[in-house]
C-alpha cells in the first residue's frame, strides 16, 4: 500500500456490496436485457465485477466525459468526449458510475442519455459521497461514504491507484480533481 492511503473497504466488503446490488438489479430487470452504460474511466472495474455478479443477460457500452474545473469552481462543465455506440431507443438503460460527488458528471450523462429515448433509464453508483448527490434519483447505491478522496478499484488520483483491489482514501491538497 502506498504511503498516505487509508483503507476504506476491503475486496471482501466490495464483493458483498456488489452481491447485494446485483440481487436488487436482477429482481428489477427480471426477463429483460438491459444495456449497462459504464462511465469511463473510473467505473470499468466495478462494471466488470457487476455484470459477472448479475448472472443475467446484459449488453454493455461506455460513455466518457471530461470535466473542467475543480472543487473550487462552483459550476464546472462536464463535456462528453466519447458517446455510447449502441442504440438505446426503447431499451432499458442502467448507468453504472463509480462515485457521485457533486453530481455534475452524472447529471450530464443522464440528460444526454434521456435524449436518446430509452424505455427506462436508471442509475447505479458504487459510492455516494456525503453531502454530494444529485437531483436525480439514484436507484442503486453501494455505499454512502464520508468526504475524503477515494482511490482504488478503478478510481484514480492523477491516474494512479486504479489497479488496487481495495478502496482507500488518500490525502490530497487540492481535492483530487
Ligand atoms: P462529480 O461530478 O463531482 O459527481 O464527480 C464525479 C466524477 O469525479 C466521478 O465520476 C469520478 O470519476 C470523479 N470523482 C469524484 N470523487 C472522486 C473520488 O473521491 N475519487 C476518485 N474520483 C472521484
Ligand atoms: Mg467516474
Amino acid at each position: 500500500m502506498a504511503e498516505g492511503l487509508k483503507p476504506l473497504y476491503s475486496p471482501e466488503e466490495i464483493r458483498s456490496t456488489i452481491g447485494r446490488l446485483a440481487g436488487e438489479i436482477r429482481a428489477d430487470y427480471a426477463s429483460r436485457t438491459p444495456i449497462l452504460v459504464g462511465v469511463l474511466k473510473g467505473a470499468f472495474v466495478f462494471l466488470a465485477d457487476l455484470i459477472r455478479a448479475l448472472e443475467m443477460p446484459v449488453e454493455v457500452d461506455f460513455i466518457r466525459l471530461s470535466s473542467y474545473g475543480t472543487r473550487d469552481v462552483p459550476t464546472p462543465k462536464a463535456v462528453i468526449t466519447k458517446d455510447i455506440e449502441l442504440s438505446v431507443e426503447g431499451r432499458d438503460v442502467l448507468v453504472v458510475e463509480d462515485i457521485i460527488d457533486r453530481g455534475t458528471t452524472i447529471e450530464a450523462v443522464m440528460d444526454h442519455l434521456e435524449g436518446k429515448n430509452p424505455a427506462t433509464l436508471r442509475l447505479c453508483t458504487l459510492l455516494l459521497k456525503e453531502g454530494g448527490g444529485t437531483g436525480r434519483k439514484i436507484d442503486y447505491i453501494g455505499k454512502e461514504i464520508g468526504d475524503g478522496f477515494v482511490v482504488g478499484y478503478g478510481m484514480d488520483y492523477k491516474e494512479r491507484y486504479r489497479e488496487l483491489r481495495a478502496l482507500y482514501t488518500i490525502d490530497t491538497k487540492d481535492g483530487g480533481d
